[in-house]
């Protein structure tokens, strides 16, 4: 029988989607093929402390994880897993680790934090790697090289917190430079609708550039648009493939953190009733953006449908989608013929295939052959 993978799943971490993270990691805790995998969670506080032990997800749900034992992953390559501190702080093996799967959404997880520390200690992980996670962290960044790749995105103007505090008055004449009302503000660096603010007048936009700068440094200002919600799973390294897509019916004014999370009225439509040619046109461009960030593993590629002129705008890609088992992501491959377990199994090969190719990459210079 082929050796069991001893897989870390590491969830909650330091961001405002911690919570969500505990929901996708539950989906994929239950749903991994334990015939193939050993599983050791590993959970990471608000306050960016990680733990293992006995039940781990279980405690984070609870919130009672002073029993849990502190770990770490060093940033050294070949040691090849977690430690724990033992007796006089000294570091000492805990579990060995032969693939990290980070299920954690947003900033200090999502943004190639997590995946350089995973890169340092060269240990194979599933997703995109630093530079993809980072780039479809970033709202503003992402739109820029969207743009050079010719990918339509909604007009935006970028903002620094800064700036807000010294000349806020020169901050509204740029924000309502964009367009006219209504104007969505956002951190640059979030995710799951934190800290966004649908605005229809000016002070409304002191408000919501206020509640945007909590969350980061960098806030943009964008064009609304009346738009119908398309979306598009991507899976795969350098040959990605698009999934059917799919449309959230939200249930509030805008797909707001309420309308994800807490209310149950918004809708999923599996497929997205649209013509086929738009359908096709939003896989041409997931695939297209997927590219050009040098996405890997997953992503899931977010488009704004324009109600009136029918024109495709990309929104965002999310390198660690939602992956509760009713979760858009899984959903759409599920409809496109791959199941959940599926999934993971195939997500984790894709990690492992990646670090190959990194295997094979000369480190030192041999001079030309
Ligand atoms: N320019 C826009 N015009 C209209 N609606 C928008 C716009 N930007 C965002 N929204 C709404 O806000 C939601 C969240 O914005 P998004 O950019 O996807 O951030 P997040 O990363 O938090 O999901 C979208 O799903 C959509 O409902
Ligand atoms: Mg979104």
């Amino acid at each position: 029988m082929r050796k069991k993978f001893q897989l870390g799943l590491i969830f909650g971490g330091r961001s405002g989607e911690h919570e969500i993270s505990l929901l996708s990691a539950r989906s994929v805790m239950v749903a991994l093929d334990r015939s193939k995998y050993d599983v050791l969670p590993i959970g990471i506080t608000h306050d960016g402390h990680w733990l293992s032990g006995q039940d781990v997800l279980e405690a984070f749900e609870h919130g009672q994880v002073e029993d849990l034992e502190p770990v770490a992953v060093l940033a050294e390559p070949g040691l090849g897993g977690l430690f724990r501190w033992g007796e006089g702080r000294v570091l000492e093996m805990f579990h060995s680790l032969d693939i990290v799967f980070p299920v954690l959404h947003g900033p200090y997880g999502e943004d190639g934090t997590m995946q350089g520390l995973l890169e340092l200690a060269d240990i194979p992980y599933v997703g995109a790697g630093v530079l993809a996670s980072s780039v479809a962290m970033d709202k503003c960044l992402f739109k820029y090289v969207m743009r050079a790749n010719h990918i339509p995105v909604v007009d935006w103007t970028l903002v620094l917190s800064t700036q807000l505090d010294e000349n806020p008055d020169e901050v509204y004449t740029q924000a309502e430079q964009v367009g006219p009302y209504p104007l969505f503000i956002k951190p640059a660096n979030m995710g799951s609708s934190v800290g966004i603010t649908k605005c229809r007048n000016r002070s409304d936009l002191l408000q919501g550039l206020m509640e945007a700068a909590r969350y980061d440094r960098r806030v943009l200002v964008e064009k609304g648009v009346d738009a119908r919600e398309i979306e598009v799973s991507v899976l795969g390294n350098e040959d990605p493939q698009a999934s059917i897509p799919g449309e959230i019916v939200p249930g509030d004014e805008f797909y707001s953190y309420r309308a994800k999370y807490l209310d149950d009225n918004s809708e999923l439509l599996i497929p997205a009733p649209v013509d086929q040619e738009i359908a096709e046109e939003a896989q041409r461009m997931a695939v297209q953006s997927y590219k050009a960030i040098d996405g890997a593993g997953m992503a899931r590629a977010d488009f704004l449908l324009e109600r009136e002129t029918g024109k495709l705008y990309m929104n965002e890609i999310n390198t660690i989608p939602g992956f509760t088992k009713i979760s858009m992501y899984p959903k759409l491959w599920e409809a496109s013929g791959l199941p959940y377990s599926g999934l993971l199994d195939r997500l984790i090969e894709l990690a492992f295939e990646r670090q190959e190719q990194k295997d094979r990459l000369v480190r030192i210079y041999e001079g030309t052959s």
